[in-house]
């Protein structure tokens, strides 16, 4: 398989990395980059000693069959309708596109073409997180009853999308993913003081039948540094994960329980676990190339990467008229109106957090 990475800037780059290590094991044939800068694109291409192309269109004739597009998000649409129409498989990055009309649209271009696309969802492959959907999908922290995710740093507010499209997108998956189902309300307060239109903190609060989401992203935090955490409350037990420690989750049990008629808190305290350690993005695009071949499943196929873009309209709605705004369901959310693969097969990736500042 000869395997493309369009877009090797800041995360692209990190892409081009992994796929030269899998070309190297033998995972894959060769790696071909692909950028408009030239001059990046030769200074990579010489110190990984592989070809690059400037334009995205000469990729079929290369021989070219699945590709990473980590171009910027509102190029997305277009480079991804091109290389599927052309017969590649793409697993393109957070977010899909920048608006949810052009996501469906890249997930219905994938399905019509039968090709696999993928979203670079990467916290599905964070091993922490992995490790707590497992617990909580066995029922160890019993019914989940709240969550609260914060990522804090200090920084100029980026010039293209702000904390909501940056950040804000990476949690609202989490959300959805760790209880496996769809907030039912969003609410959303968006900051934009620093640079005017580009929001530098997001306030969300999702509701989920029986379960609220707290999630709190800004650039405007002088306090901790770099703080990337989130905390999972249970009727059993309480996790917490800090995303800046790949493999590492806490859990809590503590409640409140009653007695005579009086209340009063019973801490057991807290076991730390280390879950199986693994690059997050070598995981997400090893698992797209297994089911770019038909062999795995994709914990981040399309319509999980639009029903994310959808949220977030969902949230830029509730912050423009200050209410909160009910969503409505969605059967493509859950993709049972995606193509069916046949050939299906949960992979068992984990991986890194791949958040550090000027990134998502
Ligand atoms: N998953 C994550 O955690 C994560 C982290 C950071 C960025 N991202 C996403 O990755 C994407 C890229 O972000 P970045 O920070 O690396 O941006 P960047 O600006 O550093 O890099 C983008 C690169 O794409 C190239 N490019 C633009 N148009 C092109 C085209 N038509 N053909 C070929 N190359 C083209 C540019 O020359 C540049 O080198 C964005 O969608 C961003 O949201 C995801």
């Amino acid at each position: 398989m000869n395997y493309a990475v369009i877009g090797t800037g800041y995360w692209g780059s990190n892409h081009v990395r992994v796929a030269t290590e899998l070309a190297e094991e033998g995972t894959i044939d060769d790696v071909i980059l692909c950028d408009l800068d030239e001059d990046r694109l030769d200074d990579l291409a010489s110190s990984y000693g592989v070809r690059g192309v400037t334009d995205y269109e000469r990729l079929p004739e290369l021989g070219v069959e699945a590709a990473t597009v980590s171009t910027p998000s509102p190029t997305h649409h277009r480079i991804a309708t091109d290389l599927l129409e052309a017969g590649i498989d793409v697993l393109v990055e957070k977010p899909l596109a920048i608006d949810s009309e052009d996501a469906w649209d890249i997930v219905d271009t994938a399905a019509e073409h039968g090709r696999t696309l993928a979203v670079g969802h990467i916290f599905r492959h964070h091993p922490a997180l992995v490790d707590l959907k497992r617990r909580i999908d066995r029922g160890e922290l019993g019914r989940i009853k709240y969550l609260s995710t914060s990522r804090f740093s200090f920084r100029a507010p980026r010039e293209t999308t702000g904390a909501l499209y940056s950040l804000g997108v990476h949690d609202v998956d989490i959300s959805n993913y760790l209880l496996g189902e769809q907030p039912e309300q969003v609410y959303c307060s968006l900051d934009d003081a620093v640079r005017e239109g580009i929001d530098e903190t997001a306030t969300l609060v999702m509701e989920y039948d029986g379960a609220t989401s707290v999630i709190n992203e800004s650039w405007q935090v002088p306090v901790f540094g770099k703080r990337r955490d989130l905390v999972v409350v249970g009727s059993e037990k309480a996790a917490y994960v800090d995303y800046l420690e790949d493999n590492v989750i806490e859990l809590y049990d503590s409640r409140v329980v009653e007695r005579d008629g009086a209340m009063s808190v019973r801490d057991e305290g807290k076991q730390v676990y280390e879950a199986p350690n693994r690059e997050p993005l070598r995981a997400e695009i090893a698992e797209f190339i297994d089911a770019s071949r038909g062999e795995a499943t994709l914990r981040s196929p399309g319509h999980v990467g639009a029903r994310a873009v959808e949220l977030l309209e969902y949230a830029t709605r509730s912050a423009e008229t200050g209410n909160t705004v009910g969503v409505a369901a969605s059967d493509r959310a859950e993709g049972t109106s995606e193509r069916a693969d046949p050939a299906r097969l949960e992979s068992d990736g984990s991986g890194t957090d791949p958040d550090s500042d000027g990134v998502a």
